[in-house]
């Protein structure tokens, strides 16, 4: 098997390529490297281009075949999407635009699609399932959900099939130390707690203590980056068996708060983190978590990270290794 993973130089991207090529899948890596890293880009052959440069484009799949895509390439801070709206649209829109037009061109009618919990906004019940309303709240959920629209329309005209993976809070790093969460600037909150425990990222900001939740913090649903590789990977089974372009929500059905992930952090890396309490962040609801019934009955999938000590010792042992990818 071929796959093509555009973002495979990021985050969640460069976690999906060290999977696959484990399974002995041929990888090819096309990413900008705008927020990448060409060290995580290890576990296929790199191709430096932009999904907002169709030429380019061409000369990719040119060099394919490939079996499917997988498409991880975007930008994805909720705060910045609010102050940068038509950067968003641009990338994650017509970007994706341009990859189906491609995909078109040259055949290849399979993708696994990056989709977000964003695009639920705020959640009208305790635990989100797929027949939630879609209310996004920031452009960032905006921009993903206008691609899973054209994504259902894209099946019905062309028959394209697609799987959209909504990940709630992707969390966690490779097992093995090799690859993690690098980002720059970074804006997460794991990576941020442990920089801050280590004394090399300054305070951790806590954005807000007057949520309408039990400890004043923001409450998540974190998903180790390792068990949303194994979605996408099933994913690719799905296509084979089913038509038309689906959507599941990813996410382990446990909600943490801010204080309670600052204290994991504390709690396996034996050392504390300071923090201040800074005004709400823009974008960001109070609850966000997933129920992922369907993932795991249609998919087959069981995430294999359940407790968030084990998901943070993962980022934690990236860290110590003073991982760069
Ligand atoms: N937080 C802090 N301090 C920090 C960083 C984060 O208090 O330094 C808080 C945030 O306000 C939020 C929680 O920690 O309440 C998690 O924040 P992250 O930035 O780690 O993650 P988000 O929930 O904002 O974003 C993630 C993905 C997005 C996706 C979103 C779904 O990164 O792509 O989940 O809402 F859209």
């Amino acid at each position: 098997m071929s796959i093509l993973i555009c973002g495979g130089a990021g985050y969640i991207g460069s976690h999906m390529a060290k999977w696959l090529h484990a399974r002995g899948t041929a990888v090819t890596i096309l990413d900008n490297l705008s927020t990448g890293h060409r060290e995580a880009a290890r576990y296929g052959r790199l191709v430096e281009a932009d999904l907002l440069e169709p030429a380019a484009l061409d000369a990719v799949f040119e060099a394919g075949p490939f079996d499917a895509v997988m498409h991880f390439c975007a930008r994805s801070l909720v705060g910045e999407s609010v102050r940068l709206p038509l950067d968003y649209y641009d990338n994650n829109v017509v970007g994706t635009l341009n990859l189906l037009r491609a995909m078109r061109r040259h055949g290849v009618g399979r993708l696994v699609f990056s989709s977000t919990a964003a695009v639920f906004g705020e959640p009208v019940r305790d635990r989100i399932d797929e027949s939630h309303p879609t209310a996004p709240i920031n452009p960032y959920g905006a921009s993903k959900l206008m691609v899973e629209r054209m994504l259902r329309d894209v099946a019905d005209a062309h028959g394209l099939r697609s799987v959209a993976l909504r990940y709630f809070n992707a969390a966690g790093a490779s097992p093995d130390g090799a690859i993690g969460e690098g980002h720059a600037p970074e804006t997460h909150l794991i990576p941020n707690a442990i920089a801050a425990a280590r004394g090399d990222g300054g305070r951790l900001r806590i954005f807000g203590d007057d949520w309408p939740t039990p400890d004043g913090t923001c409450v998540r649903d974190y998903i180790h980056v390792d068990d949303l590789a194994q979605a996408h990977w099933r994913a690719l089974g799905y296509m084979e068996t089913h038509a038309g372009a689906h959507a599941f929500n990813l996410g382990n059905g446990q909600g943490f708060s801010v204080r309670e992930v600052v204290a994991a952090v504390e709690r396996v890396g034996g050392r504390p983190v300071p923090v201040d309490i800074a005004p709400r962040r823009a974008g960001d609801p109070a609850v966000l978590v997933a129920a992922s019934d369907l993932a795991r009955r249609e998919l087959g999938w069981r995430p294999d990270y359940t407790r968030l000590d084990d998901i943070v010792a993962t980022a934690w042992r990236w860290h110590d290794g003073a991982g760069t990818a």
